[in-house]
Order: structure tokens, then C-alpha cells, then sequence
């Protein structure tokens, strides 16, 4: 997290207009899928402004907004995370389920095991059935 923080710095430094807020916070959504109340609060002390002001952007954009939520479920179906059948698996899911599911190409938490997020939360499952196990449970 630390990586990304100087990640965050370095975005941020960059924009001509350093107040973007909109940029900014996309770039967290484009790099973490997920904006926690801890990067939230960097942003506003980077860029000199409340937080509120900040949520108050956050509340024109979907895209932002989904990535506020504190259960916003992401499935990452990349390369180091694929198996055979999770699409399908997916979709099932979605039938069982009254929550949105997205899928990201990576959450950049590759290891061996599948990955999903549900905010800032990461969890893994080495099979499609636990995945499927782990998604119940959130109902
Ligand atoms: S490919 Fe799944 S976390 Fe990177």
C-alpha cells in the first residue's frame, strides 16, 4: 500500500490542475477498484481539501460511487487468477445473488488462489465452489 501511496503522489503531482478531484479519485478506482476511507483522506490532505468535498464528487459519478461501497463485490477473472469455468460459475452466482458483481482483469493481488475483493477486503478460494461458498455467505 505504501507502493501505491507514492503511486498516488506521483499522479497526483502531475495533473496541471492538482484540485482534480475527479481524476484523482478515478485513478484510484482504475488502480485499487476500491476507495477506503483511508485513501480518501490522503487525497484530501495531498490536495488541501475536506473530505466531504471529496464525497461530494464521489456522489455525482457512478463509477466512484460503486467504489465508496463498502460491499462492492470484484471478481477478478485475469490471467493468474482464471480458472475453467469461472465465467460460467459467474453468472450462475449473479442468479443466486441480490448484488452486483464486476470482474476485473486484476486486482494486484495475483498469487496462486483465485481473488475476489468486497471493498478493501481481499479473499481468496481455490475452487470455483468456495468462490461460490464466499459469495452466499454475503447475501
Ligand atoms: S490476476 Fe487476479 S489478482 Fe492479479
Amino acid at each position: 500500500m505504501e507502493d501505491f501511496y507514492k503511486e498516488l503522489d506521483r499522479f497526483i503531482d502531475s495533473l496541471e490542475d492538482k484540485k482534480n478531484d475527479y481524476k484523482i479519485l478515478s485513478f484510484v478506482v482504475d488502480e485499487l477498484g476500491y476507495i477506503s476511507d483511508e485513501v480518501l483522506n490522503h487525497i484530501a490532505r495531498k490536495i488541501d481539501m475536506f473530505p466531504f468535498s471529496l464525497e461530494g464528487t464521489i456522489k455525482y459519478y457512478p463509477k466512484l460511487q460503486k467504489a465508496r461501497k463498502k460491499d462492492y463485490v470484484q471478481i477478478c477473472i485475469g490471467r493468474n487468477c482464471y480458472q475453467k469455468g469461472l465465467k460460467e460459475k459467474i453468472e450462475e452466482i449473479r442468479t443466486k445473488v441480490n448484488f452486483d458483481i464486476d470482474e476485473r482483469n486484476c486486482l494486484g493481488k495475483c498469487g496462486k488462489n483465485g481473488k475476489l475483493a468486497v471493498g478493501n477486503k481481499i479473499y481468496e478460494y481455490k475452487n470455483l465452489d468456495e468462490l461460490e461458498k464466499i459469495l452466499l455467505s454475503l447475501k
